[in-house]
Order: C-alpha cells, then sequence, then structure tokens
C-alpha cells in the first residue's frame, strides 16, 4: 500500500485530485495518511469527502513523516518549487501542480535536486498523456501533413472567482492556462529557440467573496515562438476570454492541416485535412472524459511497475523556463533565448482513434 500525503486542499484538491485519489483508496492501493492546509477551516470540510488520518496546517510534518512515499503539492503557485526541493530531499516521490517554479533560481534548484533523485518528480501539466495528444504525435511522426511550419494554440477563460493569488506576482494566466499550450506545441514540435511575447493588465480589479481588489500580474498575453526545426508558433492565453469555439491547437504542414478540438487539457477529438484526399477528416476520441489530473494515475503506476514516467523533467523544465522567459520578454520589450532543450517525446502504448466521418464540404471558402 502506498502512503500518500496531499499539500494544499483548495479547488482542485477538492475536485479532480479527491476523485482519482479516492479511486485508488477504493482498490485498496493507495493510502491517505496526511493532508495538510494552512487553512484550517478545511479539516471538516474534508473530513466529510474522503478519509485520511491527519490533517496538519504545517506541512513539514507530512514531509517529516517517513512513512509517506508520495506527495501531492496543489498549493498555490509561489509555494510549488520550495515545497517540492524539500519533499524530494525528503525521499518522497512528488506530484507538482503547475508551474514547478516562478523564477530561475528556483527552478534550477529544483531541477538539480531533481536530477540526482531516484525518486520521481512529476510536474503538471499532463497534456502529453491524453490519448488524442499522443494519436497527434503519431500523425506528426507519420509526417501525414508533411513539415509543419506554423502554429497556433489558445486556452483562456474569466479568470478564477476563488485564490486572490491567481491575481498576485507569481500566479496569472501563463503559468496556470498557457502552461498547458506551451506543453502541447513543444511537446508536438520540439524545442522552442527564440520568443518575442506582449502582455498586459486589462481588468486593474477583480473581485474575490465580493471583495474588490487590485490585481498585480498580468492577465493578457500573445506570444510568439520560434522553434528549433523552424516552425513559428503563436500561444493566446488569459484570464480575458469569456467564450471561444475556435479549435485548441492548429498546425499546418507543407502537405495538410491537424486541429485539435475543445481544449488542450481536455480534447473532443481532432481533425485532419490532407490535400490528397482533399477533405476533412474527423476523428473522434473514445477518451472524451480522460482526467486531466491523470499524472496522479500515471505517478501511482510507474512506482508500482517500477517503470520510469513518461513525463519527462527536461521537458517540463524546458516548458518552464519558456513562461519565465515570456515574461522577461514582455517586460524588456525585446526578443529573448531559450538555453535549455530535450529530446523528443516516446510513447510506448499505441492509441486507437476511430475515424468518425469525412466532410468534403467544409473548405476554407464555406466557413
Ligand atoms: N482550480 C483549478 O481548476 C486548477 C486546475 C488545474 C491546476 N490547478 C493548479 O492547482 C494549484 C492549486 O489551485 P487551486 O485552484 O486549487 O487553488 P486554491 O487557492 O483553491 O487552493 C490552494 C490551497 O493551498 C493552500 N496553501 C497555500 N500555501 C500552503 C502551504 N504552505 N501549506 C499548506 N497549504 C497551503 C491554500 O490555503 C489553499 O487552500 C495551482 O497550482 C493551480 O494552478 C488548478
Amino acid at each position: 500500500m502506498i502512503n500518500l500525503g496531499i499539500i494544499g486542499c483548495g479547488s482542485v484538491m477538492q475536485g479532480p485530485y479527491m476523485e482519482l485519489v479516492n479511486k485508488f483508496i477504493f482498490k485498496k492501493l493507495v493510502n491517505l495518511k496526511s493532508v495538510s492546509d494552512t487553512n484550517l477551516d478545511l479539516q471538516p470540510i474534508l473530513k466529510k469527502k474522503i478519509f485520511f488520518e491527519n490533517f496538519f496546517t504545517d506541512y513539514n510534518q507530512i514531509l517529516n513523516d517517513k512513512k509517506i512515499d508520495v506527495v501531492l503539492i496543489l498549493t498555490s503557485m509561489k509555494e510549488h518549487a520550495k515545497i517540492a526541493k524539500q519533499a524530494l530531499l525528503e525521499d518522497k516521490h512528488v506530484l507538482v501542480e503547475k508551474p514547478m517554479a516562478t523564477n530561475m533560481k528556483e527552478l534550477d534548484g529544483l531541477f538539480k535536486i531533481a536530477k540526482s533523485s531516484n525518486k520521481f518528480l512529476i510536474p503538471a501539466p499532463f497534456v502529453t498523456l491524453s490519448p488524442t495528444y499522443q494519436a497527434i504525435n503519431l500523425e506528426l511522426k507519420n509526417k501525414t501533413i508533411g513539415n509543419v511550419s506554423l502554429a497556433r494554440a489558445r486556452y483562456g477563460w474569466a479568470g478564477p472567482d476563488w485564490g486572490e493569488w491567481y491575481y498576485k506576482t507569481g500566479g496569472g494566466p501563463l503559468f496556470d492556462l498557457g502552461v498547458y499550450n506551451i506543453t502541447t506545441l513543444t511537446g508536438l514540435l520540439g524545442p522552442v529557440k527564440n520568443l518575442v511575447a506582449k502582455s498586459s493588465l486589462s481588468s486593474p480589479y477583480r473581485t474575490i467573496n465580493e471583495k474588490k481588489f487590485k490585481a498585480r500580474t498580468n492577465d493578457n498575453f500573445q506570444i510568439m515562438l520560434e522553434f528549433k526545426n523552424g516552425c513559428i508558433g503563436v500561444v493566446t492565453t488569459g484570464f480575458t476570454m469569456q467564450q471561444y469555439k475556435s479549435p485548441a491547437v492548429e498546425l499546418y504542414g507543407s502537405s495538410g492541416t491537424i486541429q485539435m478540438l475543445g481544449d488542450d487539457w481536455e480534447p473532443k477529438g481532432f481533425e485532419i485535412w490532407r490535400n490528397s484526399r482533399s477533405s476533412w477528416e474527423l476523428y473522434n476520441t473514445p477518451y472524451a472524459n480522460w482526467p486531466w489530473a491523470s499524472g496522479f494515475n500515471h505517478l501511482i503506476e510507474c512506482i508500482l511497475k517500477k517503470k520510469r514516467p513518461s513525463i519527462k523533467l527536461d521537458h517540463a523544465y524546458h516548458v518552464n523556463e519558456i513562461m519565465i522567459k515570456i515574461n522577461e520578454s514582455s517586460k524588456k520589450n525585446k526578443e529573448v533565448s531559450i538555453g535549455s532543450s530535450f529530446k523528443p517525446l516516446k510513447f510506448t502504448k499505441k492509441v486507437k482513434i476511430k475515424k468518425g466521418h469525412l466532410d468534403h464540404d467544409r473548405d476554407h471558402d464555406g466557413i
């Protein structure tokens, strides 16, 4: 039985993670030994929802417990790097929500410790585990649309109405939302060499729990990424997007186009245009309920089966560096280079995605 500790018991813990953890508790594979949150008021709320042995306001009591094997870090963002570093040093496997770190110093410190540890560090997001992502990845590898030269990705919404920290320094939509798109695009297209970005503060005041306060971090981003393979990509993200119906990801190749439908953290399938067939082909996903928190399942599976995670640390570091440099580019109004790189991601399981239907009528002029 794997003993688990959870640090940070807010929205994401009480929603998607609790659902997955409960399934493993039911199967008797995981024991939720301790949970920690600085907000003591959460203890009775959690008690009604999930079984655990201890509640601590000081997370060190979880890290100092030798019986705990795995720690989930689900706190606000600025705490992630420090807690993750400490947890690895205490010999725990770690899942950390995004971002791993909000500045280069903390990112480098955590990375160094993770690289020399024999425990797993699994940083969110887990979009590369989604079967739809993996199916698109395979199509690119097979050159179904030729060489990709342009890419677009977007993820945004109006912004959280909980957690003031989302609007403070070290929060914001880039670390919270743009991170999914950057993970997806780099996963599919490889490393980025340069970037240039603009960001702005569109809503200087936000209201949470009927309290109006001044936002301290930009909520609106347009980002241009130049990939090492020559492709140019654009990411649009913000707590400034009320709704959309556009594809999550668009990939423009020399002989066709691929569009991921829905959001990359919750894909609805994808469409391929091939010049050779002169039609759109819709691939429905049989995995519509793929849970975006499934990095947790992956971590438990890797521990039980003693196999290395498919979430690669070098890739996560690269994505985190890109985000930190996006803020730098936007602040200094200049192009910035990226120092890190990573090897192409490999997936062992072959995904099966059914072709939905051909749509000959939906051409560019008809939309
Ligand atoms: N909410 C979502 O839909 C969502 C989705 C995906 C990922 N995430 C990520 O999950 C993380 C948490 O987001 P959230 O929306 O649940 O935030 P939240 O504010 O609802 O919860 C964070 C919790 O962490 C606690 N906390 C802060 N510092 C702590 C510390 N030192 N020790 C113990 N507890 C501490 C807070 O009291 C709070 O209860 C963030 O990294 C976010 O980007 C959130």
